[in-house]
């Protein structure tokens, strides 16, 4: 086809002064993996494939591993979690017989009642037992319509927990007969569903299951909260409103905000809620919840309570968020989103980094110049000492196998290709052996800080779906599962997505509307964060 130049110059410099050609892709173009990684990499599957051979020796069609009494345990209902958990990563690993055997396995499962009699959450099954069969599904290019087959059994049962016209789903439902449990949920349980109940109608073309999901997290983004994008923690599935007013990027509330943009990237969607909700709570975020330590200047973003007080705590699970920015900051191509994402990564590195094993706490907090109010007890004289060394201090001092610290250091390292995060991936995989390794596969501990701990008897299933798919890919070709052709769950199962738009959402931060408790005294104004040069009035 001919262009005349005109034409053929002015997308050219469209193309220069706007870089908009670039909104969109995650991942540095230019990556290219040193060849020391391969050796990492071959150590992470060896990690794996130890831990599943003791799985599948002591607790095979169980939820999860006992590694220290040898045995298994059922807390996701019993239907092999750890099997349907570790389809995707085996997948990626190239491990064929193990991926044929548990793709046997998760083809007969009965998903018409819990094993165990107790009932069910809706979210722990969606992300692990629906996120797992769907990924293999598109992992294996459509291969076993067995695994989809399954995916929809199992959706169809929790479906009952849409009750009426109701937007937000009960948590917990029986599976005998069907029943939801009535009682109040939280915005992870009710916002961690899209993903993956999108996908399923991409494969059966039943739109009933994403207009069930997405009608939820749509219903969240749209209600009044305490501070603008930023939802209340709690949720009332009858009445459709907040309960209480938390505010947090940890545990409870945490992936409701990773799907507002991952939903917006995975569907292409026209509605702006999504990735405009996303980028008012990153907002928000930088404005009110924003804060430096006092020593070690490490960021992090506080929790703010019922009764609108900063509080100086984060956690191993909130620690998702460095990677989640970098990842929306990319998509929406807003380099202060991704300057603020890389340092939370690097304060989240710096409580494994701290530690005498080099494994992070599940809960730490901070002391910092705007005071160090926790909610709970005041630092003992111990937590301060620590706290005078490392710039945090730990709360709760396990881990449970966890991947938030390690999810965000893999997305810091597509995103920038600096070869520090390769390093701190490698030191982990070495705590890893040094302190989590038992005769019969990997096991928590109770005290990072401590050489010696005692250890967790349990091997939950996202180490298999999540940390050490994390660690694989961290040291893989970035090719091999970019981010700009899969987003994850937040299991980490890989979902494939459609080519990026050239911009998600309108770029503009939603007006945040008056939020006031259904009871209790009226709340004080919100004081802006001194840690930021305020050009915003209190609200
Ligand atoms: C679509 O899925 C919903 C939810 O499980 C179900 O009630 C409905 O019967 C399905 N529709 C079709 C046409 O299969
Ligand atoms: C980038 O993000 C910052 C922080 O949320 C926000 O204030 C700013 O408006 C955003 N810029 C654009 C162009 O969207
Ligand atoms: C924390 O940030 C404030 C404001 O930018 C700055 O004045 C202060 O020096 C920082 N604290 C440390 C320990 O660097
Ligand atoms: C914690 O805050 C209280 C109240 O402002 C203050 O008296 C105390 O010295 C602080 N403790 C530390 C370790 O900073």
């Amino acid at each position: 086809m001919l262009v005349s130049p005109r034409i053929a110059r002015i997308l050219v410099i469209s193309t220069f002064s706007f870089p908009i050609a670039f909104a969109g892709v995650v991942q540095l173009p230019s990556l290219v993996l040193p060849a020391s990684a391969a050796a990492h990499r071959d150590a992470v599957e060896k990690i794996f494939t130890t831990s599943y051979a003791a799985y599948k020796k002591f607790a095979f069609g169980h939820d999860d591993l006992s590694p220290l009494s040898a045995g298994f345990s059922d807390g996701r209902n019993g239907w092999g979690a750890t099997i349907v958990d570790s389809l995707s990563t085996m997948h990626i690993m190239g491990l064929d017989d193990l991926f044929a055997e548990a793709v046997n396995f998760s083809s007969k499962i009965d998903f018409s009642v819990s094993q165990t009699g107790d009932t069910v959450s809706v979210f722990e099954t969606t992300i692990r037992y629906l996120g797992g069969l769907l990924s293999a599904y598109e992992l294996s290019d459509n291969q076993f319509p067995a695994l989809l087959q399954k995916a929809k059994e199992v959706a169809d049962k929790m479906a009952f927990v849409w009750v009426g016209n109701h937007d937000v789903p009960y948590g917990f439902i029986d599976f005998s007969t069907n029943s939801p449990t009535i009682s109040t949920s939280n915005i992870a349980e009710a916002g961690t569903l899209s993903l993956e109940w999108s996908t399923l109608t991409k494969h059966t073309i039943n739109q009933t299951y994403s207009d069930l999901a997405v009608k939820s997290l749509r219903h969240i983004a749209n209600l009044a909260a305490p501070l603008p994008g930023l939802a209340a923690q709690g949720i009332d599935p009858t009445s459709g409103n907040f309960v209480g007013g938390y505010v947090s990027w940890g545990g409870g509330s945490d992936s409701y905000f990773e799907y507002l943009i991952k939903y917006a990237r995975l569907s292409n969607t026209d509605e702006a809620l999504f990735a405009d909700t996303w980028l008012t709570a990153v907002d928000s975020s930088i404005k009110f919840l924003l804060r430096n330590s006092t020593v070690g200047n490490h960021l992090y973003l506080a929790d703010f309570d019922s009764s609108r007080k900063i509080r100086h705590v984060s956690s191993h699970l909130a620690c998702f968020h460095g990677g989640n920015w970098l990842y929306g900051g990319r998509l929406l191509n807003n380099q202060t989103i991704i300057d603020y994402g890389l340092q939370l990564v690097d304060a989240c590195w710096n409580t494994y980094a701290s530690t005498a094993t080099g494994i992070g706490p599940e809960g730490f907090a901070f002391i910092s110049s705007d005071g160090n109010f926790t909610g709970g007890s005041a630092p003992s004289t111990s937590q301060i000492a620590f706290n005078a060394q490392h710039g945090f201090y730990i709360t709760s001092s396990a881990y449970i196998l966890r991947p938030e610290v390690l999810e965000s250091n893999f997305y810091a390292y597509r995103v920038t290709g600096d070869t520090k995060y390769l390093d701190r991936a490698a030191s982990a995989v070495d705590s890893f052996n040094k302190f989590l390794s038992t005769p019969n596969g990997f096991a928590g501990i109770n005290n990072v800080n401590s050489a010696s701990s005692s250890k967790i008897d349990d091997t939950e299933s996202f180490w298999f779906a999540e940390v050490l798919k994390y660690l694989y890919l961290t040291f893989d070709d970035p090719k091999h599962i970019s981010l700009d052709e899969w987003v994850f769950n937040t299991e980490a199962h890989p979902f494939k997505a459609p080519a990026p738009r050239l911009s998600y959402g309108t770029g503009t931060i939603r007006p945040g509307k008056p939020f006031s408790p259904k009871s209790g005294p009226p709340l004080p104004a919100v004081s802006p964060n001194p840690f930021i040069p305020q050009t915003t009035q209190p609200i």
